[in-house]
């Protein structure tokens, strides 16, 4: 077979493979680098003392009790991780979530140890009441057993000052209510607590990706699921509203999750909005990669390069990941 050799106007060959022949070559024209800077680091908060326990749909990744948690915190700082989003896992449940809004919870608990331990890390905490309810919803039910919007974001509101009260830099609310980054702002300017960020789980679909999570956090709904509050993984226009209508609320990051099977939403959320963007690259995500890896069906180092490195190129400043502690130590 003859090469029909492509020429430019000039009748010149074309040659892109130049800029491939050689790694410095190569790492002179890259377009895209993972912002170690901007990874942000999961930590599953119990009660307890010394407490790592491992979760099994998440090789690698344990609940930790508050005094190893400022440990590992000490640890992630060392490698080069600057944030970490803290979840909790109470004793205690009801139908109320009473145990988020405690100020002896293990959430309140964590920030302040983290924050004394490292005061540079910036501490993030989820905000969703679905790790404290008996039932497992993100709020609080209604007669027909959905959740309440409005009940649901006071809920919010009380728990996210409890948070602000311990010293959180950034609260993260990933329940999905209607007007909650809102009502949590003037909540925290009108209780002094204006230089604390709100970082909204924007566009959070109702993914099948959470499995392991809820594994993790012990939040999977007693009956239904969560599709009359998260986003339908078919609707990308839905998840533009949604990032206008929390930047609009005062949010000052906006975040799409999951990361992987959402790319284009990422994108489409990129060309629109000037804020910070966070992708959340879930535990569904992350187990799938163990899992390949573990059989050697894959190399796990080069397919998280290579994800972390496509939520990057999508457009995403933030994200957050299960693997950033081994990624930024391999790169730091
Ligand atoms: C709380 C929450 C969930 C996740 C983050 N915050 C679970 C859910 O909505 O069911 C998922 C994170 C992950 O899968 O890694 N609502």
């Amino acid at each position: 077979m003859q090469l029909q050799e492509r020429k430019t106007d000039l009748g010149l060959a074309v040659r892109p493979r130049r800029l491939r022949s050689s790694p410095t070559m190569r790492d002179m024209v890259r377009e895209t680098r993972v912002n170690v800077s901007g990874l942000m680091q999961p930590l599953f908060i119990v009660s307890g003392e010394g407490v790592r326990a491992p979760i099994v749909s998440m090789p690698g990744v344990a609940r930790l009790s508050v005094d190893v948690a400022a440990a590992e915190a000490r640890e992630l700082h060392a490698a080069g991780i600057r944030s970490v989003l803290l979840f909790g896992i109470p004793d205690f449940k009801d139908a109320y979530a009473s145990s988020n809004y405690d100020p002896h919870g293990v959430v309140q608990r964590a920030v302040r140890a983290i924050k004394r331990v490292v005061p540079e890390m910036v501490v993030a905490a989820d905000l969703c009441n679905c790790e404290y309810t008996d039932h497992g919803h993100c709020g609080i039910l209604d007669a027909q057993g959905d959740v309440e919007n409005d009940a649901t974001v006071e809920l919010l509101v009380r728990t996210a000052l409890t948070y602000a009260d311990a010293g959180v830099d950034v609260i993260a609310p990933s329940d999905m209510m209607d007007g909650r980054v809102g009502a949590i702002r003037r909540a925290l300017d009108e209780a002094g607590h204006s230089r604390v960020s709100i970082m909204a789980y924007s566009a959070k679909y109702a993914s099948a990706f959470y499995g392991p999570f809820r594994e993790a956090a012990d939040s999977t709904p007693a009956f239904g699921d969560r599709r009359t509050y998260q986003m339908d993984p078919a609707n990308a226009r839905e998840a533009i509203r949604e990032v206008l209508l929390d930047i609009d609320e005062g949010a000052d990051i906006v975040m799409v999750k999951p990361a992987l099977a959402y790319l284009d939403v990422v994108q489409r959320v990129r060309d629109r909005v000037t804020l910070p963007l966070a992708v959340y690259n879930v535990s569904g995500e992350y187990a799938m990669v163990k899992a390949a890896a573990a059989n050697g069906w894959i190399d796990e180092e080069r397919v998280v390069d290579e994800l972390l490195t496509s939520f990057t190129r999508a457009g995403a400043d933030i994200i957050i990941t299960y693997f950033a502690k081994d990624y930024a130590r391999r790169n730091a």
